[in-house]
């Protein structure tokens, strides 16, 4: 099981606490549809994406932007349970939707290149290393189902 300081507890809970999902979700789907096209392929039922000014506007990719937002969340709230709690995702996402699951690791960058360039100062090198690795745990526990 992963070991959480208190810092990093506290660190994460604040950072989803003043977190507008509906804002910083959306930004960080559409930024990782532009800067890796070929993520595109898995959303051909969301429509118009044909440029990045298309993404950014797509009502799909904002809403589902918001998905993932609150599929993070859920890990947030279990923290020392992350594995089960991912599991049925990882399912989804290598059995039914077949992502390849070196997305994960770049939809991560991209929804930490967002919230750095939100939270300016208050990102420091401690904030940035507590929620890397809270995204590394969600990642490896989606991987889990393709291992
Ligand atoms: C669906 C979370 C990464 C592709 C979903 C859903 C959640 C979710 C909560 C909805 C599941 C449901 O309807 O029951 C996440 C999280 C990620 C992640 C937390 C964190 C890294 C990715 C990546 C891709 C992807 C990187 C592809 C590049 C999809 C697709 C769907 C989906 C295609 C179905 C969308 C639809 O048609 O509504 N994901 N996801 N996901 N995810 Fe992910």
């Amino acid at each position: 099981m992963v070991e959480w300081t208190d810092f990093e507890r506290a660190t994460i809970q604040d950072i989803f606490s003043k977190m507008n999902y509906e804002e910083v979700g959306p930004a960080a789907l559409a930024r990782c549809l532009v800067v890796y096209p070929w993520t595109q392929r898995y959303f051909g039922n969301f429509g118009n994406l044909y440029n990045a000014a298309a993404i950014a506007m797509n009502p799909l990719v904002a809403k589902h932007g918001v998905t993932i937002l609150r599929g993070l969340d859920r890990g947030m709230q279990n923290m020392d349970n992350m594995k089960e709690t991912y599991s049925d995702l990882s399912v989804l996402h290598s059995e039914k939707l077949h992502v390849d699951p070196d997305n994960f690791r770049l939809l991560s960058d991209c929804l930490t290149i967002v919230l750095a360039a939100k939270m300016g100062n208050a990102f420091t090198g401690d904030v940035q290393a507590a929620f890397q690795k809270f995204l590394s745990v969600v990642v490896s526990s989606l991987g889990r189902q393709y291992h």
